[in-house]
């Protein structure tokens, strides 16, 4: 047999295999792919006598002899290995995490929850996945492996990027699950997701049974969700012995989650596995004074890149900056000093590009970012840099490689919720040491680096050790609905076995606000109401929002307002067309509400579908406006699953008017507008000349008037006391209460007057 070669037979004992005895080893074929489609035709060539006594018997291979075979053991049928496959192979083995590979199985196969500890870009993300699937061989038993990122930027990356290195189409063996975009297949059986999306799975499936092995991604930036599904893992894992669990951080709070996923006994202290990571040294340097105007960060953040652009050795800058418009900013000034620089000493200076990084940018020019430097502009002349200018994101998710030097300016934005206002907001705050030490990992991993920190050291010192959990900065209603749904009970959320406890007055207000949109009774179970909301993937007050829609007949609208609200932002501003922009907003602004204004941008985009460039032409994001779309679609379905109908406000016939027509004030007769009306919509009141009848009833040469003018013209036509009841007088009511409510105008005394005069 060929594989004879490659596999190692365990001697074969008599055994009492599942109850049958064990005859024969068999080695059908040599790859998993192949050994899953026996298994499942049952030896559809063997008699029966001999399937009874013959047992289909799994040899795991060791991955590293798969991955150096000539065939593919994922697909099926088998394919050859690519040169691409080989060439990233070979990038693969240099990886600091590939050299520890055959102690990372022992510990695997060992232990069911595993920590794994390893600076960033020693190949956690990537290669960890990859080894489980060799190993676990999950797709041959049905199960699937996840792994969790708590950004949708890196969950999509990095499955693109571990299909590319597998060999396999991505989504596919290897696909990607974020909010409002699903890219997996049934045969999927490795999926990168957010933290997010695995935990709504587990609402529908609390032990996340179709999974084998769980990895849990960059942990240390301890998201809401993350913290959720370790505390849920935690549960899960007591519950099936079988399931294993990684847990990979940062080396800076592995001992944390180690103590954290201890289940008992000391025999149960999952292990830490640590990665080594670089091996260059970092030179961090300091300001002598600090800033004496922090908000200027980002000219001193500019100024110090285009220094190290003129005078430092080669090699490519990170920038962290806050923000897309604050990156967006620094990149056209960057880009502009250094070709001022370049004007005047074009021998000396090279040339650059400076690229942006952040996760609302378009997944083609995020790759920019990955580009290898410009080249020299010819012999003897310096050569070029890549200067890529990121938010937090290239902290720790996503590794940029030929990073020399770092510029740190010691800020990142960061969400902060104030229970006693409720609010939430995201704001520009100082970073946490540890961020800071990993920003400065970023170098150094291929050869020395630098770091400059554009503070003083006094001032790193008094950085905070770590980022505040999200757990105790955010509004928590999302995530006690969701740990409700997952069945626990109210008076038992603040015993839940968190990482970090919330503080007593956060969860309060999260309890409060579900009981103020009725998602929690007032005894604080679940509502139905409450689980429908749970099960949108929003917030829960846009949820609610979106399910009272039906009743107020505008659920076009705000279906379309809340897919609006669910994409990155709208409105392109670029710094050297800002008056352009501006004046393309105003063409849509609906006065008084940003709400209207979404819709209104919504509208018009499906209507110029067929125009070309009409997004850009009217500096809006056609991006976000395809993704407001998907958002909808999706929204929809689920609408669509809890009956919730689809009613335009704008379809006046829908809205209030009987049938499509309108009743005469007093006698309430039916009839419709005339089909040589002009205006292009129905007004809600209008005035007539004719009242034809031609088999039906028509109203012809109308024109549109305001219900007051009614009461002030005709008060006694229109005198309530005796006016016959009906659609009209209801109105009628309606609109004087609003008036007398808003007393500044004169009804009150007019109705009070009539009323005077009929009695
Ligand atoms: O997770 P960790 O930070 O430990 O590393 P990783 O994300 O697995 O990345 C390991 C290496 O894979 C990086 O240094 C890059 O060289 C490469 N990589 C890439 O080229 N493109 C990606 N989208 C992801 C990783
Ligand atoms: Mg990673």
């Amino acid at each position: 047999c060929a594989t004879h070669s490659i596999v190692q037979i365990p001697t074969p004992s008599v055994d009492n295999h599942n109850g049958r005895e064990l005859k024969f080893i068999i080695l059908i074929d040599y790859t998993p792919a192949t050994w899953l489609s026996a298994s499942e035709s049952k030896w559809r060539t063997g008699s029966e006598s001999t399937r009874t006594l013959w047992n289909l018997y799994l040899l795991p291979l060791t991955p590293n002899v798969w991955q150096e075979h000539d065939l593919n053991p994922f697909t099926s049928p088998p394919t050859h290995h690519t040169a691409r496959y080989k060439e990233l192979l070979a990038s693969r083995k240099e990886l600091p995490i590939y050299a520890r590979m055959d102690d990372f199985f022992t510990v695997f196969h060992e232990n069911q929850i595993v920590i794994l500890a390893g600076e960033a870009g020693s190949g956690k993300t990537t290669q960890i996945p990859q080894f489980v699937a060799y190993s676990d061989l999950a797709h041959s038993r049905g199960k699937m492996i996840a792994c969790t990122q708590p950004r949708r930027i890196a969950a999509t990356s990095s499955a693109q990027r571990v299909a590319e290195e597998m060999d396999v189409e991505l989504g596919h063996q290897v696909g990607y699950s974020i909010r409002f975009e699903n890219k997996t297949t049934q045969g999927t059986f490795l999926k990168y997701m957010t933290d997010g999306m695995l935990l709504r799975e587990a609402m529908n499936d609390p032990n996340l049974r179709k999974y084998s092995t769980i990895i849990l991604d960059e942990v240390h930036e301890r998201t809401l969700a993350t913290d959720m599904l370790m505390g849920l893992l935690k549960s899960v894992a007591k519950r099936r012995a079988e399931l294993k669990i990684i847990v990979m951080s940062a080396t800076i709070s592995a001992h944390k989650f180690q103590k954290y996923f201890s289940l008992g006994s000391d025999t149960e202290v999952p292990p830490v596995f640590k990665v080594p990571g670089r091996t260059h040294p970092v030179e961090i340097v300091y300001t002598q004074d600090l800033m004496k105007e922090p908000e200027h960060y980002v000219d001193a953040a500019i100024r110090t890149v285009v220094a190290i652009h003129r005078a430092e050795h080669p090699g490519d800058i990170l920038l962290f900056l806050t923000g897309e418009e604050e990156i967006e900013m620094a990149c056209s000034k960057i880009r502009h000093k250094v070709k001022c620089l370049i004007d005047l000493y074009p021998s000396s200076v090279g040339p650059i590009v400076c690229t942006p990084l952040y996760s609302s940018l378009e997944p083609i020019q995020q790759q920019r970012a990955f580009d290898p430097a410009p080249p020299a502009r010819g012999p003897n002349h310096p050569p070029g840099r890549k200067v890529v200018v990121a938010t937090n994101i290239a902290e720790t998710s996503l590794t940029i490689d030929g990073i020399v030097y770092v510029v740190d300016p010691g800020f990142s934005k960061q969400k902060m919720y104030n229970p006693r206002t409720r609010g939430e907001s995201l704001l520009v705050q100082p970073i946490s040491k540890a961020s800071a030490q990993q920003r400065a990992g970023r170098t150094g991993r291929t050869q020395p680096g630098k770091c400059f920190r554009l503070y003083t050291e006094e001032y790193f010192m008094s950085l905070e050790e770590q980022t505040c959990p999200e757990i105790l900065r955010s509004n928590l209603s999302g995530m006690v609905l969701q740990l409700v749904k997952l069945g626990i009970q109210v008076k038992d959320l603040a015993r839940f076995d968190y990482v970090d406890t919330p503080t007593p007055e956060t969860l309060m207000r999260g309890i409060e606000s579900l009981t103020f949109l009725k998602a929690l009774d007032e005894d604080e179970n679940l509502t139905p109401l409450g689980s429908m909301i749970g099960e949108f993937p929003l917030d829960p007050q846009l949820a609610s929002l979106l399910v009272a829609s039906p009743q107020f007949k505008c659920s076009e609208e705000i279906l379309t307002i809340t897919s609006m609200l669910s994409v990155p932002r709208i409105w392109v501003r670029p710094v050297d067309q800002k008056k352009e922009a501006d004046q393309a907003k105003a063409l849509f602004t609906v006065r008084g509400s940003d709400h209207l204004t979404l819709l209104n941008v919504y509208n018009q985009y499906v209507q110029n579908k067929s125009v070309e460039d009409w997004p850009e032409t009217n500096f809006v994001s056609g991006r976000a406006l395809v993704e407001a779309e998907k958002v909808r679609a999706q929204l929809q379905q689920l609408m669509g699953r809890f009956e919730l109908e689809l009613i335009s406000i704008t379809d006046k016939n829908k809205s209030y008017q009987s049938g499509g027509g309108y009743v005469t004030v007093k006698e309430n007769h039916f009839a419709k507008l005339h089909p040589s009306y002009g205006g292009p919509e129905l007004p809600e009141w209008v005035l007539f000349n004719e009242f034809i009848i031609t088999g039906r009833s028509f109203l012809r040469t109308v024109s549109a008037v305001s219900p007051e003018w009614l009461l002030e013209i005709a008060p006694s036509y229109f005198n309530l006391r005796t006016f016959p009841d009906g659609k009209t007088r209801r109105a009628l009511e309606n609109l004087i209460e609003q008036k007398t409510a808003g007393s500044s105008n004169n009804f009150r005394s007019l109705y009070t007057m009539e009323d005077a005069v009929a009695n």
